[in-house]
This record gives C-alpha cells, structure tokens and sequence, in this order.
C-alpha cells in the first residue's frame, strides 16, 4: 500500500544533493496537509493534496537539465509525466495518480482553481514561496488578499507574516 512517507522517501532521493528544493517540498507538503486536515477534507482527497503537495516541483530538475531554467510553464509541462511514473511505481491508485499529475500541471495556473485541493496546494506553496522568496510584506498583503480563500491559509498567513 502506497503511502505519502514512501513518496516523500523516494522525492527526497530523486532531488539528492538538493537541500533547498528538498527542504520546499518538505515544508510544502506538511502546511498543506495540516491546511487540509483542519479544513475537514475527506481522506481521498487528502491524499491526492498530501501527493501533488510532495511532488508539486517534481519538473524543476529535468527542466534546469534539458532547458537550463524552471519556469512556470516549463515545469507544468514536464512535471506530470514525471509525477504519474512515481506514484504507479509506488502503487498509488489510478484515480489518485491522475489527479495529482492534473494538480502538478496546474500548480501556478492560479486562474483556474475551482477545487479545495488545487487551492489548498497553491496556499501552501505561497506560505512557503513568498518567505523563501522574501517577498515585501506589501507582495504578502497583496497575495493575501488576492490568493487566499480557506480560512485556515488565510490564517496562517495573518500569523506567519504579522499582517
Ligand atoms: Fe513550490
């Protein structure tokens, strides 16, 4: 049986010698899933969340390889391959691999959300993002305002940044 601490294993071996990328997808996958479980969300899609969350930048590394750079675009492109060889190779279910390779390809499509696990996932990312980036607390309002719908993101965002 599949589990989010095997893909977790097995992303933090894929991405080796990559402390920074390994310690964004780490603290991405644990606000998501606490964003999610106190959001209510039901197991299924906990699971597909906790599995787009670990793998979300699962593209950057063959992008930075075959492109020499990561954007947005580049990164829906070829992460969802990547992703859906992971998860059946690790036995995650079909519906829950095909999801998760629809999330992956859709991570920075932030005009697009129409779902809690895709806007829980854009959420955690930001939280990350925008302290990794250190971003003005004038971008974090602003993303607050334009990114944030659960009340737990908005939440940790008010606390996290002192907004
Ligand atoms: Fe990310």
């Amino acid at each position: 049986m599949a589990d989010i601490a095997q893909l977790l294993g097995t992303m933090i071996t894929y991405y080796n010698g990559d402390p920074k990328r390994i310690q964004h997808f780490v603290k991405v996958h644990d606000l998501a899933r606490t964003i999610g479980v106190l959001e209510g969300l039901d197991q299924k899609t906990l699971l597909i969340l906790e599995a787009a969350a670990a793998v979300h930048d699962i593209g950057i590394r063959i992008c930075e390889l075959k492109y020499g750079k990561c954007d947005g675009a580049l990164q829906e492109l070829e992460g969802p391959p990547l992703a859906g060889d992971m998860l059946r190779a690790l036995g995650f279910d079909e519906s829950v691999t095909e999801r998760v390779c629809w999330l992956v390809g859709h991570h920075h499509s932030y005009n697009e959300i129409d779902s809690w696990d895709h806007q829980i996932l854009v959420e955690a990312d930001l939280l990350v993002n925008l302290y990794e980036d250190g971003s003005s607390k004038e971008t974090i309002r602003n993303a607050y305002e334009k990114m944030f719908s659960t009340e737990t993101g908005k939440l940790f965002c008010r606390k996290i940044f002192d907004l």
